[in-house]
């Protein structure tokens, strides 16, 4: 996720900016850069890599002046490269601007407004200053941003510095957050206090759709279309570790708690209301060559290979196609059967794990059409697939994966959409997934909201040593991934089971100090999922269950239940897992586990 750090004030801006973008480094980024302005002229380095390659760059120069911006991008529109990298200039080199986010309708401003300029990166941020930059030259800078950004459509927190203003900043947010710090004659904004802490603890936070002009003099905040509004700041008392966590006490919980936000910028401009189908923008195949996939095969390892089960009962469901998942350590070692009319989706967060790769390679090699669908831009799985879809998760740090697995899981569903309208989906039927997709935001914050109740629960539930999850139909798969979760993060066994085998052996576990964690919520399976945790009530097992909201009945089978809100039942995964990774997560603090880091665990598996 990218991060933005500004100054504007008496001291020199540089190394302010240069200290702030260090601490911004936890976000993960791919590329860096800095611009600084001193007497009517910018000074600008960007470097590929990290902030030592930036470091090195800039060697024993200065950049020289008392405000400027600087930036940690994580590549979204465009590669990896410098010219990509921000801050970027407008056309004629007067106004630089550093951007979180995605302008969806950049193409389109590019083509009504920008139609002789010529552009230096391929990022939809350039757009954004050319733009801002025209139009400062016939208004206030200010007026500037705000007529761009009653223009676009998308998400930004943004940073404008102008050579004509001097010792000025406007900075604007929607949907990516802006704190602003209040010094003595100085003024800090990053994408979080991180940066500004050393600094200030008098912090402002913007809200979507504001915006603010920073002088030496001041900071005046205004609300898009309403004008200045008046806002406190606030005194932070955070550590920075605290801050980066966003006031979390692990990355985990701040991970879960991202969901709602990166859901939306899984499917922000990907969903196509007017045909009831959606568009990924990488996926590099004509709708002619989609419909001759006869075969779709999802490849992945932990996590990332239960987002493919679900994957797998999506596309079957959708779009007819057979679909089979596949786990990479054991797909690679096989000699599977694939040819020109397979899709091969590679489904990775890290897009380096070993197993993911290497499958991916020999599905190249036998003549598969092969996409990545990962997290991190410019890895290895998506450099080396034929093309694919950023989940758009933001960076994931804490160990054990959380919002990545919800992003798949929505892009794998968006796909199946995608050929199920191509076959026998009716438009009807492919608008209402759509509508249902754009409530779930909401209801993950209703989920959300009932973290503390989960907390209780799993503080009863953190003495057992075993657990079995159950589920079926599309909720097996968030059973084992429920199960892993537990596993990972607490190191209690748990396993999971389709519910209706359990009378095939795993019923001889039962007993009052097993407890099983049941999906039962309200679908197809209802009754059938029923019958079976009568069977495991008789036989003494305490059960948590999740189940739908107003499902009352159920409480008379079970021993706790968390409830989640109706939704259409291919998208039920997406809900219902998120109160599976609270209750992992607050059985391992309760248990004082090392939440972000479990032990014998890596990020990415880059191993065999
Ligand atoms: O980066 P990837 O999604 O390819 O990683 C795959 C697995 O290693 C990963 O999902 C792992 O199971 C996590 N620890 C799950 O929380």
């Amino acid at each position: 996720m990218c991060g933005i750090i500004s100054y504007v004030g008496r001291k020199k801006a540089g190394p302010i900016i240069f200290a702030g973008l260090r601490r911004l480094e936890y976000r993960g980024y791919d590329s860096a850069g800095i611009v600084t302005v001193d007497k009517g002229k910018f000074h600008r380095v960007r470097s590929v890599g990290n902030i030592d390659a930036l470091s090195k760059k800039l060697g024993k120069k200065e950049l020289k002046g008392s405000y400027g911006i600087g930036h940690t991008r994580w590549a979204t529109h465009g590669g990896v490269t410098l010219e990509n990298a921000h801050p970027h200039y407008g056309e004629d080199g007067e106004v630089a601007v550093a951007h979180n986010g995605i302008i969806e309708n950049y193409r389109e401003l590019k083509e009504k407004y920008l139609k002789n300029h010529t552009f230096k990166s391929q990022t939809d941020t350039e757009v954004l200053a050319h733009l801002i930059e025209k139009f400062a030259k016939e208004m206030s800078l200010k007026k500037a941003v705000e007529k761009v950004l009653a223009l676009v459509t998308g998400t930004y927190g943004l940073a404008v510095v102008s050579v004509k203003e001097p010792n000025k900043l406007i900075v604007a947010r929607l949907g990516s957050p802006l704190a602003i710090g209040i010094g003595e004659k100085e003024y800090f904004v990053a994408s979080d206090a991180t940066p500004i802490l050393p600094y200030t603890r008098e912090i402002i936070y913007l809200d979507d759709q504001e915006y603010a002009e920073i002088t030496l003099d001041g900071c005046q905040i205004y609300k898009l279309n309403q004008g200045k509004v008046a806002k406190e700041s606030q005194t932070i008392d955070w550590s920075a570790e605290e801050a980066q966590k966003e006031g979390f006490e692990h990355f985990m919980l701040k991970e879960i708690h991202d969901q709602p936000k990166v859901i939306q910028d899984a499917f922000r401009g990907r969903l196509r209301e007017k045909i009831g189908s959606s568009y990924m923008g990488g996926f590099n195949m004509t709708d002619k060559q989609a419909r001759e996939i006869d075969r779709i095969v999802l490849l992945a390892c932990g996590t990332a290979s239960y987002a493919c089960m679900v994957g797998e009962y999506v596309f079957e469901r959708l779009a007819k196609i057979p679909t089979d998942f596949e786990v990479g350590s054991e797909f690679r070692y096989r000699n599977p059967i694939l040819d020109e009319k397979t899709l091969v989706f590679s489904v990775s967060q890290s897009g380096e794990t070993l197993d993911t790769l290497v499958s991916q390679r020999e599905a190249k090699r036998k003549g598969a059409n092969v996409r990545g669908l990962v997290n991190v831009v410019g890895s290895t799985i998506a450099r080396e697939a034929d093309g694919g879809t950023y989940i758009h998760a933001g960076p994931e740090l804490s160990v054990a994966s959380s919002k990545a697995f919800t992003n798949m899981v929505t892009v794998l569903i968006m796909y199946a959409l995608y050929f199920g309208r191509l076959h026998d989906l009716s438009f009807e039927d492919g608008l209402k997934i759509i509508e249902e997709f754009k409530k779930l935001p909401q209801k993950m914050e209703s989920i959300l909201k009932e973290a503390p109740k989960i907390k209780k629960l799993a503080q009863k539930y953190s003495k057992y040593k075993n657990f079995l999850y159950l589920g079926r139909g599309i909720n097996f798969p968030i059973a084992l991934e429920g199960s892993h979760k537990l596993k990972e993060l607490s190191y209690i066994h748990s396993e999971a089971y389709p519910a209706g085998e359990m009378k095939h052996g795993a019923n001889a576990l039962l007993a009052s100090d097993f407890p099983v964690v049941a999906i039962a919520t309200k679908n197809d399976l209802y009754d059938k999922m029923e019958s079976n945790l009568q069977e495991v009530k008789a036989r003494k097992s305490p059960i948590l269950a999740i189940a739908t909201k107003g499902d009352k009945k159920i409480q008379k089978t079970v021993s706790d239940v968390i409830y989640i809100p109706k939704t259409i039942e291919i998208l039920e995964p997406i809900l219902n897992v998120i109160p599976l990774q609270l209750f992992a997560y607050y059985v391992s603090v309760d248990l004082k586990r090392n939440i972000d880091q479990p032990r014998n665990l890596a990020k990415s598996v880059t191993v065999e």
